[in-house]
């Protein structure tokens, strides 16, 4: 089996993240009309692969190198047609609830019994997290939310972050109750290599980043608290309280729940990495790549983009994220695709999972 470059280095026998942290709508958006189509999407905690059900391709062929995190998808798929809509929410934590480990259980009864034994383990932080809060990422804001955001910000200004506004508003919000002092001592500290290494990712992960993650954060922060709207910002709203709102990623919105539930059937999933779905011969429409090129040296990026290219068919998309190191098409492969630039930008504007510098959007010259 093909091995990825990062399987040696991080530790992937616990869930990292529990959740999803790319927005979806931008995701499927990009991905544009692929109806009957095959696509392959990275796992993660697999709220993206359901989302992209929506598009009504043939298949979603789902690759991830953790177990832990293709175990995250599987209760979702079991959650979604066991449970009601409402149920579901609160086993994930997107509603506050007090019979998680009740509906852990029934969910449970529709998995395998490794998968089922796996989610048995956790069921205590489940019922005090939701299924959707108990990664290693999602450990990490908690940290930031009991200890540190309350040093920082009363519970008053905390709420009014989710009050509507217009952009002048947002600003005016950000300028005189949000972005103090403090807040841009408390990022400086949190968002240290040393701590991120430490509490949220694996030190591996910053081999290949360039420049101070608080900078980053602080610029992004900009952009999810003034150039787009709190009220409507899932990701935001758990940082900040622990759980959701109104506002929902998208494959947890009810509008979409009896589609990903008929649907799911669709969903091949592939323990294992992306190399090794390359390597079957199989060739895709779109791909979801995460930000997993961030892990990879130059030199790895490009041997796999070029492989990711022999898996794609004419007029295919490549879509993915950088957050700190940036990659696109590595330049002697420029020829065989297009940027589609223009969508990027439009996209980039609305994503709402703001901790991204950079969202590519790449079709192969058909
Ligand atoms: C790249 S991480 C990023 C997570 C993300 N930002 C999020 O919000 O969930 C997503 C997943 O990619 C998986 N992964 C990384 N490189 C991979 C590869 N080459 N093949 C398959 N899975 C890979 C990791 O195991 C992890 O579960």
């Amino acid at each position: 089996m093909a091995r990825s470059e990062i399987e040696g280095r991080a530790a992937f026998d616990h869930i990292r993240y529990a959740q999803l942290w790319e927005d979806a709508d931008i995701l499927t958006r990009a991905l544009g009309a692929v109806t009957g189509r095959t696509l392959v999407s990275i796992c993660s905690a697999g709220d993206n692969a359901l989302a992209m059900l929506t598009l009504d391709p043939a298949r979603v062929v789902v690759v991830d190198l953790s177990a832990a995190q293709i175990a995250c998808l599987k209760l979702r798929i079991a959650a979604c047609q066991t449970l009601s809509h409402a149920e579901f929410l609160e086993l994930m934590g997107a509603r506050p609830s007090a019979r998680r480990k009740a509906l852990l259980a029934r969910a449970s009864e529709a998995l395998d019994p490794d998968t089922r034994a796996f989610w048995s383990a956790q069921a205590e932080d489940v019922a005090s997290h939701g299924a959707g809060g108990v990664g290693k990422f999602e450990r990490y804001f908690r940290i930031f939310r009991r200890w540190c955001l309350p040093l920082v910000h009363s519970r008053a200004t905390r709420a009014a972050i989710f009050t509507p506004r217009d952009r002048a508003g947002r600003q005016a919000f950000f300028d005189t109750r949000f972005d103090t002092w403090r807040w841009r001592l408390l990022l400086k500290v949190f968002f240290s290599r040393f701590v991120m290494g430490r509490m949220g990712r694996d030190k591996a992960f910053f081999d290949h980043v360039e420049g101070s993650p608080a900078e980053h954060v602080a610029r992004r922060i900009h952009h999810a608290a003034v150039e787009t709207d709190p009220s409507q910002n899932p990701y935001l709203h758990w940082i900040i309280t622990g759980t959701h709102g109104d506002a929902l990623p998208m494959a947890w919105r009810a509008e979409h729940y009896a589609q990903i539930r008929a649907r799911c059937d669709r969903i091949e999933i592939r323990p294992g990495s992306l190399e090794a779905f390359i390597e079957t011969g199989e060739k895709a429409h779109g791909f979801n790549l995460s930000d997993i090129f961030e892990y990879m040296s130059e030199p790895v990026f490009a041997q796999v983009y070029a492989r990711i290219l022999s898996a794609a068919a004419p007029g295919a998309r490549l879509v993915y994220w950088n957050m700190m190191a940036p990659r696109r098409v590595p330049a002697p492969l420029s020829a065989q695709v297009t940027r589609l630039r223009a969508l990027e930008d439009a996209l980039k504007a609305q994503d709402k999972a703001f901790f991204y510098s950079d969202f590519v959007v790449e079709e192969t010259v058909g």
